[in-house]
């Protein structure tokens, strides 16, 4: 390849680089900006020099050297310089210093490169607001699906189709959670120790197995693919941690995989964000994907069904979107923050969970009681639910002390409202011993 490096471009003004946050992220982002530097300068057509930094302490080792760059304690200080073209934000979190570097840098028409999916998610409309009002940009490859370059996708290489559905498993850590806990039979608390001694999950997981920061990157996705305002508030969420080997086992036998699943999905009713534990067949696509990876399938018109996948999480991963977004604006390429002009992005029209329709899979622990297989189906039938498939006492199953053995009903599809009644009816008639599980199925 012929190389421009010696070229009128490499007179260019440097873009100039501050960086919020030095976590894994930050370090692999400094890392990949220094040691390709050379290579990057030659791509945007000018150099990108970091000039400053700022985190929370500024003796850790993080693997880098940062002796040659500015450092702030403060991040608001260093968003509000004048001299510093694009604020890379890594700090994360929805509000505190994060949200005020990013509105100071925005203020000051500096753009923006984040991964921070809970602060637009959150914020999303008033920022990309914001940033129009003061001529900036607010990049976020970083912020879904870490290096699957799904958000310039979605914006960019595939703007002239209709989006329809967006289905994806957008969090490492209960995706790991769930393979192992089919592969090797462990319960979810086992398998969550696991993850958090590989350094998969956080100390505090509940952001992560209770589905919430799948459910940002889905309304972050939403909003790309159907034109509407970022609505985080709209997304039913549901974690992982009632999943159990049981369920786990009884997808096995029925020809499903359980993941965590981000749904986005015009409907009749409006736009359905869902976050759930997902029965996906097992020959699906989205079934294969194992351990830590995430994936996106994407269902347009007129391209068809697009699946990508890759790494979510992890520093390399990260900086690789990070740096990716800073080479785009080095090149001068801007688009809308949402891929149109925030005026022109749609009020969402929310369909309601209850409505939505599907099949489900329903697991009860059935009391040994004469008549009580047929109690649960006429409280099924009453409500016009279809049933697919009955099966009792599964393979490895055996009766709890009380007795009660495991039914799986498999409907055809029908509301959650309709199931939700139904279950909620046949807990009063007695037959049950503990909790009953209802899992979507997607087909
Ligand atoms: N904790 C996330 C995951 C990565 O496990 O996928 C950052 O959103």
């Amino acid at each position: 390849m012929e190389s421009t490096g010696q070229g009128a471009e490499m007179v260019e003004k440097a873009l100039r680089i501050g960086i919020a946050g030095l976590g894994t992220v930050g370090a692999a982002t400094i890392r990949i900006l220094t040691q390709a530097a050379n290579e990057l300068a030659e791509r945007a057509g000018r150099p990108i020099q970091v000039v400053a930094v700022s985190a929370r302490s500024r003796g850790k080792d993080r693997g880098v050297d940062l002796s040659g760059y500015r450092w702030y304690d403060d991040p608001v200080e260093m968003a509000c310089r004048t001299d510093i073209d694009v604020i890379v934000e890594l700090m994360g979190g929805a509000e505190g210093s994060a949200r005020a570097t990013v509105e100071a840098a925005l203020d000051h028409g500096t753009a923006v490169v984040t991964a921070n999916k809970a602060l637009l998610a959150t914020h999303g409309r008033d920022l990309a607001r914001r940033a129009e009002s003061h001529g900036a940009t607010i990049a976020f490859e970083a912020a879904a699906a870490g290096g699957i370059p799904v958000i310039k996708a979605l914006r960019e290489a595939l703007v002239g189709n209709e989006i329809t559905r967006i289905s994806g498993i957008l969090n490492g850590t209960c995706n790991y959670i769930l393979s192992r806990m089919e592969e090797e039979g462990l319960d979810f608390a086992r398998c969550l120790k696991a993850a958090q001694e590989l350094g998969y999950a956080e100390a505090d997981p509940t952001f992560d197995v209770e589905g919430y920061d799948t459910a940002h990157k889905l309304a972050l996705l939403t909003a790309l693919a159907f034109g509407t305002e970022v609505d985080g508030d709209a997304v039913y969420v549901e974690g992982i941690s009632g999943v159990t080997p049981l369920d786990l086992l009884m997808a096995e036998e029925l020809g499903f995989r359980i993941k965590l699943l981000g749904v986005a999905e015009r409907t009749a009713q409006g736009i359905e964000q869902r976050v759930h534990p997902t029965m996906v067949p097992r020959t699906s696509q989205l079934a294969g994907v194992m351990g830590v990876t995430n994936a996106v399938e994407i269902q347009a018109q007129p391209v068809g069904a697009i699946t990508l996948v890759g790494p979510g999480a992890g520093g390399g991963a990260t900086a690789s979107a990070v740096v990716g977004d800073i080479v785009d604006l080095a090149r001068g390429h801007r688009v809308s923050v949402f891929g149109r002009p925030s005026g022109a992005l749609a009020k969402p029209i929310r369909a309601p969970m209850q409505q939505h329709e599907g099949g489900y899979y329903v697991r009860l622990q059935v009391l040994d009681r004469p008549g009580a297989a047929a109690t649960i189906a006429s409280r099924m039938a009453e409500r016009g639910i279809s049933l697919e498939s009955i099966l009792q006492k599964g393979r490895g199953t055996p009766r709890s002390a009380s007795g009660a053995v495991p039914v799986i009903l498999i409907t055809y599809a029908t509301t959650e409202l309709r199931v939700r009644d139904a279950v909620a009816a046949i807990a009063e008639e007695g037959v049950l011993d503990g909790p009953p599980q209802v899992i979507r199925i997607e087909r």
